[in-house]
């Protein structure tokens, strides 16, 4: 059973500690990555995605701690492995991507040093094989003269090659998932769709499997089979792209998506904030900006509830299902 996901991710707890208080950034959440899945998780800024991304590839950091649950990989626990242990997992089986490739990148040292630290991490290789590695990386991710981005340092590129060279890093060792925190935010929209389209096409060619936070709903449409949506650091609805977005059932979800910007605009239009996250809400998180909350809203926390394997909403009072998408 457990053989078909590469990801389980179980009851999974994030907390940062603050001089305000505890800060309950995420708050029980759970999913599952089967290979060829792109999962994308979206909701506004705030909402705990990060903080969820973070948590799986184990690079949660004081104030942040992750208080509770658990995150299977390949079925081995990862929660509470010795740093180095994860460090044999991180950057081989599971590849990273942050929203700045500028932060990913060490500014004094060359591409091609830092190439070779990747691949020396993981396997031993000569200079020259590094070389050649780094070559075909490069050139994977659509870089023409790869020699010259080898050669040269970070303030080199613009924000789009630095991020090529920063995927082309993280698929070195061919991971089985890879991790994006908005790996395009920081890009103007025309390069955001050719990184994308890089990415997800690289991992669709291998077979892989990939995890892609993101607030742009066209983002998600676009490359993902999946789609998680978060809210208040909570799992709100899950299904496939087609059936969430062609039939929302949680009022969050309908509002996103009835706030739907232009390609590569932040989420807009959605009236009211998120709950305070440290005096966490006792009902649902969502109840103050709800058009459908009730007196049972406030008082209880809706659980994720499944209409059909796979397809799950927390709501107390959910949308209508549009029956010709309940089962695909
Ligand atoms: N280092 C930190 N210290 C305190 N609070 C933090 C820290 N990092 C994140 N948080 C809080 O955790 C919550 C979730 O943040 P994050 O996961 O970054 O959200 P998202 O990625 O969805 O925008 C936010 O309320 C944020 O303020
Ligand atoms: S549980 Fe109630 S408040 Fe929460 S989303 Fe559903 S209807 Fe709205
Ligand atoms: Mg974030």
């Amino acid at each position: 059973m457990t053989e078909s996901r590469i990801l389980q991710v179980e009851a999974l707890r994030v907390a940062f500690e603050t001089r305000q208080g505890t800060v309950h950034a995420v708050n029980g959440v759970d999913f599952d990555v089967r290979p060829g899945d792109v999962l994308g998780i979206v909701g506004e800024s705030g909402c705990g995605k990060s903080a969820t991304l973070r948590a799986i590839a184990g690079l949660t950091q004081p104030p942040g701690e992750v208080t509770g649950g658990s995150v299977r990989f390949a079925d081995r626990e990862l929660v509470g492995l010795s740093r180095r242990s994860l460090r044999q997992v991180l950057g081989k089986d599971i590849g990273f991507i942050s929203q700045s490739p500028f932060g990913a990148l060490n500014p004094i040292l060359s591409i091609e040093a830092q190439f070779r630290n990747v691949i020396r991490a993981h396997r031993r290789a000569t200079k020259r094989e590094c070389r050649e590695i780094a070559l075909r990386a490069l050139t994977d991710v659509g870089i023409a003269g790869p020699d010259r981005v080898l050669g040269g340092y970070a303030h080199q590129l613009s924000g789009g090659m630095a991020q090529r060279v920063v995927i082309a890093m993280a698929m070195v060792h061919d991971p089985r998932l890879l991790l994006a925190d908005e790996p395009t935010t920081a890009l103007d929209v025309t390069v955001q769709r050719q990184i994308l389209d890089l990415v997800t096409g690289l991992i669709a060619e291998a077979g892989r499997s990939m995890v892609l936070v993101t607030h742009d709903l066209s983002v998600v449409a676009q490359y993902c089979t999946r789609v998680l949506v978060m809210y208040a650091g909570r799992p709100v609805e899950e299904g496939t792209v087609r059936q969430v977005f062609k039939s929302p059932r949680h009022p969050y979800t309908q509002a996103l998506l009835a706030a739907v910007p232009r390609v590569g605009e932040e989420i807009r239009g959605l009236s009211g904030g998120l709950p305070d996250l440290i005096d966490y809400p006792v009902g649902c998180p969502y109840a103050e900006r709800c058009p459908r909350a009730t007196a049972l809203c406030a008082e209880e926390m809706p659980a994720m509830a499944s209409c059909v394997p796979g397809r799950a909403a927390a709501c107390h009072h959910p949308l209508e299902e549009v029956a010709s998408y309940a089962a695909s």
